[in-house]
């Protein structure tokens, strides 16, 4: 190894011009590559005697740190001629635009029955997936051995003591929570997840979704749930919706009815979403029971209201006539790209 060497190439480094990108990488292979000089050069470095290698190694590490000052000083000032890794497109180039996504139809039903129910002056309230025995029953009047109560129905977190802890079995448990915290009068709709242990099929899943409504005042009349139920009726499925009550049974209100609105399909004259009928059940609702009222600290003999409770996959499968359940909850694209685009945020 002799020292002009080094000094040759250090010479040369220093002199190094170069216009475009492609003659430093260029510059860059004929020193520093594989096989280039100053590589070439530390190879023959590992010959080197032991008592030399002292003389060497400074100024060949010197001449490598050079050149690559070098190079990159060289890279940044050369012009641009397309052979960098760098961005070969126009940056100034409007961008693709994604692909919207659209809302699940659950989604559009519980915002549609929100919108109406706000605009009747109705709070939106919600509450815990997960509950105790006393908001979910208790409080709303099921007598201790009520078949909901039991195991096949109702999905338990620790069934052990007292007040068992469970997955809510309806949104009825919110009004009780709106009960026992708002300031009366009180109407508020509770939209939320519910849960029981059914087996899925085509008409009954473990996991759906309701809406609850609870109106509490004085001198509140079951004419105004008829009138309340009529034009959320009205406007949820058009202007020419009418309404069927039926008389039923839930503990927590009496008297109780089922409530049917006029199929929108056939318009009374009969078809096989109706089952022939004219009418389609999409709530049940009734006059708040006293006691459950009192369960909650208001006064029932100044205090009068109404409930209401529906499933958003049924009306959802009415509106749009989903045959099954189970596509709700399957993610499938296709299902799913079936309903109205999402707004842009
Ligand atoms: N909680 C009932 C259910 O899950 C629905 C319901 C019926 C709610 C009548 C109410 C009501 O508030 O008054 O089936």
């Amino acid at each position: 190894m002799k020292r002009e060497d080094i000094d040759q190439l250090l010479a040369e480094v220093g002199a190094l011009d170069c216009k475009t990108q492609k003659e430093v990488e260029d510059a860059r292979v004929r020193l520093l590559g594989k096989k280039g000089s100053i590589t070439a050069l530390f190879e023959e470095f590992r010959t080197v005697d032991k008592d030399q290698k002292k003389e060497f190694g400074r100024p060949l590490n010197e001449l490598k740190q050079a050149a690559m000052a070098k190079i990159d000083e060289l890279k940044e000032n050369a012009a641009d001629d397309g052979s960098s890794d760098g961005p070969k497109e126009d940056l100034s180039m409007p961008g693709d635009g994604l692909p919207l996504g659209s809302r699940h139809p659950v989604s559009i039903v519980r915002q549609q029955i929100v919108d109406i129910f706000r605009k009747f002056g109705y709070d939106v309230a919600e509450g815990p997936e997960i509950e105790d025995d006393h908001h979910v029953f208790e409080a709303l009047n099921f007598p201790p051995n009520h078949p909901a109560r039991d195991m096949q129905d109702t999905f338990f977190v620790s069934a052990g003591h007292l007040n068992p802890i469970l997955l809510r079995t309806h949104t009825s448990s919110v009004q009780v929570r709106a009960m026992e915290t708002m300031k009366l009068p009180i109407r508020v709709i509770c939209p939320g997840r519910v849960f029981r242990n059914e087996a899925i099929s085509a008409r009954a899943h473990c996991i759906f979704h309701q809406v609850e409504g609870l109106y509490i005042d004085e001198n509140v009349t079951f004419a105004d749930l008829k009138q309340a139920l009529l034009l959320f009726a009205r406007e949820m499925f058009g202007p020419e919706t009418s309404i069927r009550m039926r008389p039923s049974y839930f503990p927590f209100t009496e008297p109780s009815t089922e409530v049917d609105v006029s199929c929108n399909i056939c318009h009374g004259k009969g078809c096989n979403v109706c089952k022939g009928t004219g009418w389609l059940e999409i709530l049940g609702a009734g006059m708040v029971d006293p006691n459950v009222l009192e369960a909650s600290g208001i006064d029932s003999k100044k205090y009068s209201g109404f409930a209401f409770g529906m499933g958003l996959e049924r009306i959802a499968m009415l509106k749009w006539q989903v045959n099954d359940l189970r596509h709700y909850f399957e993610n499938d694209m296709r299902f799913l790209g079936e309903f109205e685009t999402a707004p842009e945020v």
